[in-house]
């Protein structure tokens, strides 16, 4: 798929077919999340990759949405704290550094026709419980992934206009 079009195309898929992820599929989001750029390139994360058949009951405690175990595999980027690169002032880029890798295998997905949504939402205790997530490890993002059962809605967006400004930060809204 063109860029652009992946660009336009990607949406949060709130509606699952059961159908299974090919192997090759799979390992092409996975590649993409492995080629992502980090800060100082500490890669300080990893993607648990979890089959939902059986979990159900589990996977709700984790975020309550039908749609959620709906697909056949959920995806959760987990940080590595004392690995990521940290600027001078303190500021930690594992958000970030997280963020990039799921937004890359979210549009590697996108691109294979497959289904997607960013969660951010969800219950982190029972996250480290249900995926035997460590101390030294933060769940911090997720997505189910699956073929798409709905449609995408038009995008809402603010205009270019509100987005970007030129030089400096727009008079009178500092
Ligand atoms: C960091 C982040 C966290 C999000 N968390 C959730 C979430 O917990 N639950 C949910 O249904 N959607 C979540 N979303 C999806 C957004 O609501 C969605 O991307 C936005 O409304 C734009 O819609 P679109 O993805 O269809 O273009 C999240 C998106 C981002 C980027």
């Amino acid at each position: 798929m063109e860029f652009r079009e992946l660009i336009a195309k990607r949406y949060s898929v709130r509606a699952y077919r059961p159908d299974p992820v090919e192997p090759e599929r799979l390992e092409r989001i996975l590649e993409a999340a492995r080629l992502a750029p980090t800060a100082a390139n500490r890669q300080p994360f990893r993607v648990i990759v979890a089959q939902t058949a059986g979990r159900t009951e589990e996977l709700r405690r984790v975020y309550h949405r039908d749609w959620f175990v709906q697909a056949p595999l959920v995806l959760c980027v987990c940080g590595l704290t004392a690995q990521a690169w940290v600027r001078r002032d303190g500021w930690s880029a594992l958000a970030v550094d997280a963020a990039i890798v799921m937004d890359h295998m979210i549009l590697a997905a996108a691109d294979q026709g497959l289904g997607t949504c960013w969660i951010a939402n969800f219950d982190a205790g029972a996250a480290r419980q249900v995926f035997r997530i460590p101390a030294d490890a933060e769940p911090l993002l997720m997505t189910p992934l699956g073929l798409p059962a709905d449609a995408p809605s038009p995008k809402e967006r603010k205009g270019l206009g509100q987005l970007v400004c030129c030089e400096r930060w727009p008079a009178g809204e500092e």
